[in-house]
C-alpha cells in the first residue's frame, strides 16, 4: 500500500499522525471488501444532489464516470490503496478528486461515512445473502434427494445415543431438512430489517440540504429507511440478526456433523464419507477420518465466537456513531466466508455419501428396537401401558440372557410373559412393521416420509 501524502480529512490537524497510529487506526486492509457497494451507495447519492438540485447533471455524471473508472480500475487490481486514506470510502474519494478534479470534491455534500459505511454494510449483507440461500438450498437439495433414495432404509433411532426405536434413514434426513427450513426463514426475516437505509443521517442528525432519502431508497433498492439519523449511524443490530441467523445454522451443521462422524467411525459403520471428503493419517495407514465434518463442527465456534464479538462490540457504545463500529467488518466477513465454504462444502458432501443399510438393520435388531411395538400391541389387546411395559421388560432380559431380538423369540416363548400375545405379534415385531405402523403426519414410515419430500421439493423449488 502507498501513502499519499495529502489526507482528506486532515486540515484541523497541524501535526502529522504517528506512523503506526495511522496504520491502526485504519480500515483499508479490510473494508476495501465494500468498494462495489460503496461505489453504487455514492453513485446513488449524487443522483439524488443532482436532482434535487444540489449537483448539476454535468457534475453528477462526472462524478458517476469518475466512479465507474475507480470501479473497474480496482476491479482489475490496478487501484492503489492507501492506509494514509484510513478506509475504504476515503480511498475511493480521494481517487475521484485525483481522476475528475474539483467536482469530485462535492459528492460528499449532505453525508458523512457514518452513514455511508452503515449503508455499505448493509448492502453488502443483502448481496451477499443471495448466494449463502442458494448454498443453503443446494444443501437442501441433497439432503431430499438423499432422504428419497433411503426412504425404506431402517436405522436404529436413539435417545441418550441408545437405541431407542427403529426410524427411517430418509425420515432422519427430514429433520435435517426441517431444521434448515428455519435457517432460510430466519435469513429471509432479518433481511427485512438488514434492507433498510442510513443514508440522509449524515453524521448523527442529519442535513442541513434539502435531500431526497426516498429517491436514494428507490435507486439502491432500500426497502425501507431509518427513521431516526442518531440509530441509523450507530446501530449493528442488524448484523448481530444476522450473526445470529448464521450460528444457528453453523449449530446445525455441527449437530449433523457429529452424527456423521459417529456414523463413519468403525464401531458404528452406518455411512461412508467419500474419499475426497476425508483425509488420511501421516502416521497411521489405516485411517480415514472425517475432517469434513470435523472442521465444521470445529467452524462452528469460530462464527459464535464472531457474535459474541459484535454483541460485546456494542454493549457499551453511547449514542451515535463510535469508532469501535469500525471492528463490526472483520467478524462479520469471517461469518460470511465460513457459512459459505461450510455450505458448499457440506452441499457437496452429501451428494457424495453412500449409506450401508445392512449395518443400520443389524444394529436395530442388536438394541431391541421395536420394544415399544410390543407395549403398544399389548395395550391394544387391553393390557395397561404401565403392565404392558413390565411384560416387554422381562421379555427383553429373557432377549438379552438368551441372546435373541424380540422378533427371534418363539410365540411359546413370548407366551410365557403374557397370555394376551398371539401369533400376529410377529408383524409388529419386525423393523418393517414398526416404522410403517408410525403412519401420520410427522412420523418415520417410509409411505410418510415420501409425502414430506414431495411437499419439500414444491416448496424448495
Ligand atoms: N472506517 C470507518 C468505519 O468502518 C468509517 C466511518 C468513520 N467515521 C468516522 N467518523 N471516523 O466505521
Amino acid at each position: 500500500m502507498t501513502t499519499p501524502s495529502k489526507k482528506l480529512s486532515s486540515a484541523r490537524l497541524t501535526q502529522p499522525t504517528n506512523a503506526f497510529v495511522e496504520e491502526f487506526t485504519a480500515s483499508v486492509q479490510f473494508d476495501q471488501r465494500l468498494y462495489q457497494q460503496d461505489i453504487n451507495g455514492s453513485i446513488a447519492h449524487a443522483t439524488m444532489l443532482s436532482s434535487v438540485g444540489i449537483l448539476s447533471e454535468a457534475e453528477r455524471d462526472q462524478i458517476i464516470d469518475g466512479l465507474n473508472t475507480i470501479r473497474g480500475e480496482i476491479d482489475n487490481d490496478q487501484f492503489e490503496w492507501s492506509i494514509a486514506q484510513e478506509d475504504v470510502h476515503m480511498n475511493i474519494e480521494a481517487r475521484l478528486i485525483s481522476l475528475i478534479g474539483e467536482v469530485g470534491k462535492k459528492l460528499h455534500t449532505g453525508r458523512s461515512r457514518n452513514d455511508q459505511v452503515a449503508t455499505d454494510i448493509r448492502l453488502y449483507l443483502r448481496d451477499m445473502a443471495s448466494p449463502i440461500s442458494e448454498q443453503l438450498t443446494r444443501l437442501q437439495t441433497a439432503l431430499l434427494n438423499v432422504a428419497e433414495r433411503e426412504a425404506d432404509t431402517i436405522l436404529p433411532g436413539f435417545t441418550h445415543l441408545q437405541t431407542a426405536q427403529p426410524v427411517t434413514f430418509g425420515h432422519h434426513m427430514m429433520a435435517w431438512y426441517e431444521m434448515l427450513c428455519r435457517d432460510a426463514e430466519r435469513l429471509e426475516d432479518c433481511l427485512k430489517r438488514i434492507n433498510t437505509l442510513p443514508l440522509g443521517a449524515a453524521a448523527l442528525a442529519g442535513t442541513t440540504f434539502a435531500i431526497d432519502r426516498e429517491q436514494t431508497a428507490e435507486l439502491l433498492g432500500f426497502e425501507r429507511i431509518c427513521q431516526n439519523s442518531l440509530d441509523a449511524v450507530s446501530d449493528r443490530d442488524f448484523a448481530i440478526e444476522f450473526n445470529s441467523f448464521a450460528s444457528l445454522l453453523m449449530m446445525h451443521l455441527s449437530r449433523f456433523s457429529e452424527e456423521l462422524i459417529i456414523w463413519s467411525s468403525a464401531q458404528f459403520d452406518f455411512v461412508d464419507l467419500g474419499d475426497a471428503f476425508c483425509t488420511g493419517s501421516s502416521i497411521m495407514p489405516q485411517k480415514k477420518n472425517p475432517d469434513v465434518p470435523e472442521l465444521i463442527r470445529g467452524k462452528t465456534s469460530r462464527v459464535y465466537g464472531n457474535l459474541f464479538n459484535l454483541f460485546t462490540l456494542m454493549k457499551n457504545q453511547p449514542l451515535a456513531y463510535n469508532k469501535d463500529n469500525q471492528e463490526d467488518k472483520e467478524p462479520l466477513f469471517d461469518t460470511i466466508d465460513t457459512l459459505l465454504g461450510s455450505l458448499r462444502v457440506y452441499a457437496d458432501m452429501m451428494n457424495a455419501i453412500t449409506v450401508k443399510p445392512d449395518n443400520m438393520r443389524q444394529a436395530a435388531l442388536r438394541g431391541y428396537a421395536t420394544a415399544t411395538d410390543l407395549a403398544d400391541y399389548l395395550v391394544r389387546k387391553g393390557v395397561a401401558f404401565r403392565d404392558a411395559h413390565e411384560v416387554v421388560g422381562l421379555s427383553v432380559a429373557y432377549g438379552i440372557k438368551h441372546q435373541k431380538d424380540l422378533s427371534e423369540l418363539s410365540l411359546a416363548e413370548l407366551q410365557s410373559f403374557s397370555d394376551h400375545i398371539t401369533d400376529d405379534v410377529f408383524d409388529v415385531l419386525t423393523l418393517e412393521g414398526s416404522v410403517a405402523a408410525r403412519d401420520h403426519l410427522g412420523g418415520t414410515a417410509p409411505n410418510q416420509v415420501r409425502k414430506a419430500i414431495k411437499k419439500a421439493r414444491q416448496t424448495l423449488s
